[in-house]
């Protein structure tokens, strides 16, 4: 990330803070915010991978960062940074990015080629534009590695990540984890993010088309009461 841009969308974040209500971590929701309880949150939050295209407002994505900022870290070492992406134009030019990958994977390991690499590299785009690109917007998560504790940064960064899903979630909007659908080096590429970071995940984030469900195992297969 060029410095400028850095400076420019810390700059639209502090401005942004000046009006959101509910930003310190001691104040209380505003009133009539819909808000759903802690558990409403945990219980329904599955991974969103298809979005409406309403744009999010500035302030639920502050606020939304405001929760991963408090989550816990190594020493309190705080070591992050959150990549906000609405610019429709840098969301295309991952997909063009992930396309290029997906080609030469057909290409020499599929060993397609013709009206054959075509329709499938079709259906890839369409997927990627109807599925995570759908959405509005991104957040990039990032750990500095010249943080104080380099070595914690990754339990801290997606402690942070995990913050900021269930936020999203109890402000309505949907969000994935994702790793290797965008490969860090792909995504550190094409949003130009200085190599003093390290990606966490990039998680696409918006009105979900439909919250998903999704079987998970039982809690008595998790609990080891005392011992094993
Ligand atoms: C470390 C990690 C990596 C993941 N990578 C991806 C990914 O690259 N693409 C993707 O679509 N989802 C990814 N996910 C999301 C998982 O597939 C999802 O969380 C899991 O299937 C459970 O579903 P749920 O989030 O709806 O409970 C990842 C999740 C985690 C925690």
């Amino acid at each position: 990330m060029d410095r400028r841009n850095s400076l420019k969308l810390g700059a639209s974040i502090v401005a942004g803070m000046a009006i959101v209500p509910g930003l310190n971590a001691s104040e209380k929701m505003p009133e009539g915010q819909p808000m759903e309880s802690f558990w409403d949150v945990v219980l329904n939050r599955r991974s969103v991978r298809a979005f409406k295209p309403d744009p999010i407002p500035e302030e639920d994505l502050i606020k939304i960062i405001n929760a991963a900022r408090l989550a816990p870290t190594s020493g309190n070492q705080q070591p992050w940074k959150f990549l906000i992406i609405r610019d429709r134009k840098k969301i295309d030019a991952l997909k063009t990015e992930a396309l290029k990958g997906t080609e030469a994977y057909l290409r020499d390991t599929r060993n397609l080629s013709g009206d054959e690499l075509k329709k499938q590299l079709e259906k890839s785009e369409a997927s990627l534009a109807n599925g995570y690109l759908s959405a509005p917007a991104i957040i990039v998560v990032l750990t500095d590695n010249n943080s104080r504790y380099p070595t914690y940064n990754h339990w801290d960064g997606p402690l942070a990540a995990g913050y900021m899903m269930l936020a999203a979630r109890a402000m309505g909007y949907g969000t994935v984890f994702i790793t290797d659908s965008f490969p860090e080096e792909l995504t550190k590429k094409v949003f130009n993010i200085p190599d003093q970071y390290t990606r966490v995940c990039i998680s696409p984030i918006g009105i979900p088309v439909e919250w998903p469900k999704k079987e998970k195992k039982d809690l008595a297969e998790f609990i080891v009461n005392e011992s094993f």
